[in-house]
C-alpha cells in the first residue's frame, strides 16, 4: 500500500512544537516578531504572505506586513530592509519572492544580503547558503527542512540513498540538494536544461520534484517502491491546485507520495515558524 505523507499532520506537530517555545520564551518576559516585506500584489504572494501571518499568529509570533508598490524605487526597498533588519525589537525578516522585475532587476542578491544572517529566516543570505555548503548549523531554507522532515517520517536514514531532484531554484532545488547530501545522500540535481530526465529518475530511491511544471514526473520515470516527494504547487486553468507529478498513477507505483496540497506546503510554512524562533535564539545567544 502506498503512503501518503500527510503534511498538513506533520506540520502541526512542528507547529505545536513551535507554540510550546514560544509560549516558554514569554514566560520569561520575551517576544517573538516577525517581519515579512512584500513588494508588488501578485496574488499568490498574497495569498502566501497571508498564511505565514495565519500561522506565526497561531503559534503566538508577532507578525509585521510592510507593503511597497510594484512602482517602488530600488532605494525605496533597500532602505526599509535595512532598517526592518537594524530594528532590535524584530526577529525575524524574509523578501517575499518574486520581487517585481522593474524594482530589482538583476540585483535581487544585494538586496537579499542586507539581511542580517541571524534574521535571514528564509536562509537566502550568502552567509546561510555557505553554512549550508559548509555543512554547519545556520538558518537553512524552509521548504528543505520540510522536504527533510517528509522523507524523514518514511525513511528515517537517508544516507547511501540515490536521490535525484528535479529543480536548483536558490530557494527550494538548490538547498535541498545541499541538505540531502549533508544527510550522506547520493543526490543528483537535474533542471530545465537536463537532456533526458528519464535517464536519471528511474535509479532513484527518492525523487524530489520542484520544477513548477504540472505532471512533468510520470509513472515510467519512477521505480516501484520509490518515495516521491512534490514541492510543485501550480494552478491549472480549470483552478485546480497540482503539483509537478502525476499524482493518480505515480502513487500507484510508489512507496510512499506526498500529495498536492496538503504535503510540503503546510511543512514550510511550519519550519518557517521554527526558523523565526531559531533566530531569536540566535540573536539572543541561547
Ligand atoms: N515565494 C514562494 N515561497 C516563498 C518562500 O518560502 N519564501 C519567500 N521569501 N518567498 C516565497
Amino acid at each position: 500500500m502506498t503512503q501518503i505523507i500527510d503534511g498538513k499532520a506533520l506540520a502541526g506537530a512542528v507547529r505545536a512544537e513551535v507554540a510550546e517555545a514560544v509560549r516558554e520564551i514569554k514566560a520569561q518576559g520575551g517576544e517573538v516578531r516577525f517581519a515579512a516585506v512584500l513588494v508588488g500584489d501578485d496574488p499568490a504572494s498574497q495569498i502566501y504572505v497571508r498564511n505565514k501571518q495565519r500561522a506565526c499568529e497561531q503559534a503566538g509570533i508577532i507578525f509585521e506586513l510592510h507593503t511597497l508598490p510594484a512602482t517602488c524605487q530600488f532605494v525605496e526597498l533597500t532602505d526599509l530592509v535595512r532598517q526592518l533588519s537594524a530594528d532590535k525589537k524584530i526577529n525575524g525578516v524574509l523578501l517575499q519572492l518574486p520581487v517585481p522585475y522593474e524594482v530589482v532587476g538583476d540585483r535581487l542578491n544585494e538586496v537579499l544580503n542586507l539581511i542580517d544572517p541571524c534574521k535571514d529566516v528564509d536562509g537566502l543570505t550568502v552567509a546561510n547558503m555557505g553554512k549550508l555548503v559548509d555543512g554547519t548549523a545556520g538558518l537553512c531554507a524552509c521548504t528543505a527542512q520540510g522536504v527533510l522532515h517528509a522523507i524523514h517520517s518514511v525513511c528515517p536514514d537517508v544516507s547511501g540513498k540515490n536521490i535525484v531532484v528535479i529543480g536548483r531554484s536558490r530557494i527550494v532545488g538548490r538547498p535541498t540538494s545541499l541538505l540531502l547530501s549533508n544527510h550522506h545522500a547520493t543526490v543528483t540535481v537535474c533542471h530545465r536544461l537536463t537532456k533526458d530526465l528519464a535517464l536519471y529518475t528511474p535509479t532513484a530511491d527518492i525523487i524530489v520534484v520542484a520544477a513548477g511544471c504540472p505532471g512533468l514526473l510520470t509513472a515510467d520515470m519512477v521505480k516501484a517502491g520509490a518515495i516521491v516527494i512534490d514541492v510543485g504547487i501550480n494552478r491549472l486553468a480549470d483552478g485546480r491546485l497540482v503539483g509537478d507529478v502525476d499524482f493518480e498513477k505515480v502513487a500507484c507505483k510508489a512507496a510512499a507520495i506526498t500529495p498536492v496540497p496538503g504535503g510540503i506546503g503546510p511543512l514550510t510554512i511550519a519550519f518557517l515558524l521554527k526558523n523565526i524562533v531559531r533566530a531569536y535564539r540566535l540573536q539572543h545567544g541561547l
